[in-house]
């Protein structure tokens, strides 16, 4: 005997729903045997959602870390999310077991935007392999030694806009970032100012960074049919979002690419010429992976190496005194009469600890970018579910007091020994993430901040802005933040305020 109709829409109904409930109960059971990572009391369903700061989480879950210790637990709405607060513990699980650490979360604006030619975003799996083998290909250790004349050469030319048009340094340190990087990928020279190439980068940041928030990631994976709605219809702005974010996005995938299918030389060239040896079938797998490649070195370079040099300018205003003595050691070692060069860094202590301080002190990604488990784990006696988020603190690690006391003063000689040598902590170890999915870029980042600190601290001086009378006008720093996924931020630093003028 078959239901009636009504029969099976109660079924149709009841099925999800029992659904839910076997699968919070599983999870209750499988909690209830294993012991969890200690954490805040979660509320029903919500979890600790609103016990947590949304605009700047750090600072929860650093305030969660005094008093749970360096591994916690947290539930946001129904996902599991396990908060690492120390670089020890991130290595132990992100470096040492990075084969169940390495995968991605999910983010449901990531694709309607046209956000998955990042590769930053792709699943542990073959293809974000592929990408980042010829990533790692251009941008490892040894082969990014290649670029530093070039770096040099780009933090030359900022400088000459920097002294040409001192207002607008956020839109010029922007094109160093993006100059270097569009280079090396697809061999292309950036125009002094206004670049299209820099300008369609721009765009297509803008409106993904605003659009991978958080809030707008939770809305579209409760109400995917958010995307079908007609354009007339009230609440289809998303839609129109998410088709210019992507048409943003492909213009930057392909417009590069086109360039550099023209030129010679460059990651994208290069690999090219390699890919007329592979037959039809992968060739096509290998030049998508080769599209996201490139792509993700504009996307990586651009936000973090910007953000970067913003709070460099803002240290060097509000610590003048380290302004000082960091160019009274180039002067010293380099002299005035030439600009420094790679051969000079060893030589120049100082400098590196201002570098290494910049990077401590107002990390760019305070959460880095999360993680995923890919099978079930324990740690220290704690066991850690498969699909949880893992997310590193390093905000929290780059404030540990005890590790570095004063932590919110920009102090760079906590980084030199009594002899003015450089000690051993390198906040690189931690600011550029861990394990599998550390971050690619980091070696040519390192290059193009030092390229530009150095050139800049040998020929222009940061001070606060002064109104008609001569006095300083007081401003407060602004951090923006945006991006990435479910409470994870990149900042994005806004100085109105700062002058910049030639030695
Ligand atoms: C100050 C500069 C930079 C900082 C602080 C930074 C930081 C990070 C962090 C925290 C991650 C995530 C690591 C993890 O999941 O554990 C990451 C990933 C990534 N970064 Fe960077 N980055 C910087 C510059 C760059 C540059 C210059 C490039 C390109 C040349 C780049 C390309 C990438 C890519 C492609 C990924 C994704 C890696 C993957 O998912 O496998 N980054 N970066």
């Amino acid at each position: 005997m078959f239901p009636s109709v009504d029969g099976r829409l109660a079924i149709l109904a009841v099925l999800p729903a029992s659904f839910v409930v076997i699968t919070a109960l599983k999870r209750f059971i499988r909690n209830r045997q294993n012991k969890l990572p200690p954490g805040p009391v979660p509320l029903p369903l919500l979890g600790n959602v609103f016990s947590v700061d949304t605009k700047a989480p750090w600072l929860t879950y650093t305030e969660w870390a005094a008093a749970y210790g360096d591994l916690f637990f947290v539930r946001l709405l129904g996902q599991e999310v396990v908060v690492i607060n120390s670089q020890h513990v991130a290595e132990a699980l992100l470096d040492k077991r990075s084969r169940i650490y390495s995968d991605r979360p999910y983010l449901a604006t990531v694709d309607p935007f046209g956000w998955s030619v990042v590769f930053a975003f792709t699943g542990y799996g073959d293809e974000w392999r592929l990408c980042r083998r010829l990533f790692h290909q251009t941008f490892r250790p040894d082969s990014s030694l290649k670029f530093r004349p070039m770096q040099i050469n780009q933090a030359r030319r900022m400088i000459a806009n920097l002294i040409d048009d001192p207002q607008h340094y956020h839109s010029h340190f922007a094109t160093f970032s993006s100059s270097v990087a569009m280079s090396v990928t697809y061999g292309y020279q950036t125009n002094h100012r206004d670049d299209p190439l820099v300008r369609i980068a721009e765009n297509a940041l803008a409106i993904g960074l605003a659009a991978l928030t958080p809030e707008r990631a939770a809305l579209l994976k409760a109400f995917p049919f958010l995307l079908r709605l007609p354009d007339w219809c009230w609440g289809s702005s998303i839609k129109r979002d998410a088709r210019t974010s992507t048409n943003h996005m492909r213009e930057m995938t392909d417009v590069p690419f086109r360039h550099a299918q023209d030129h010679m030389v460059s990651m994208v060239s290069d690999n090219l010429h390699r890919m007329e040896k592979i037959n039809q079938a992968s060739r096509l797998i290998f030049e998508t992976a080769l599209k996201k490649a490139a792509v993700s070195a504009i996307v990586g370079s651009y936000e973090t190496t910007t953000s970067t040099l913003m709070t460099f300018a803002l240290a060097m205003v509000l610590y003048p005194d380290v302004q000082r003595h960091a160019q009274a050691e180039i002067d010293s070692v380099v002299g005035r009469d030439r600009l420094p060069t790679f051969e000079d860094r060893t030589s120049l202590p100082y400098i590196e600890s201002v570098l290494r301080e910049t990077l401590r002190w107002q990390p760019v990604a305070p959460l880095g970018v999360p993680h995923v488990t890919t099978s079930d784990d324990t740690y220290d006696g704690y066991f850690i579910p498969k699909g949880t988020i893992v997310m590193c603190n390093v905000w929290g690690i780059s404030r540990d007091e005890k590790r570095y006391p004063e932590a919110s003063r920009f102090m760079p000689e906590r980084f030199l020994d009594v002899n003015g040598g450089l000690t051993d902590d390198n906040p690189a170890g931690y600011v550029f993430g861990f394990g599998r999915r550390a971050c690619p870029g980091r070696y040519a980042a390192d290059a193009s901040l030092w390229s530009a600190v150095v050139t800049m601290l040998a020929t222009v001086e940061f001070s606060s802005a002064k109104d008609d009378q001569g006095k300083v006008i007081e401003f407060t720093p602004q951090f923006t933040t945006g991006i990435t996924w479910y409470l994870v931020f990149l900042y994005h630093s806004i100085f109105p305020s700062l002058i910049v003028s030639s030695l």
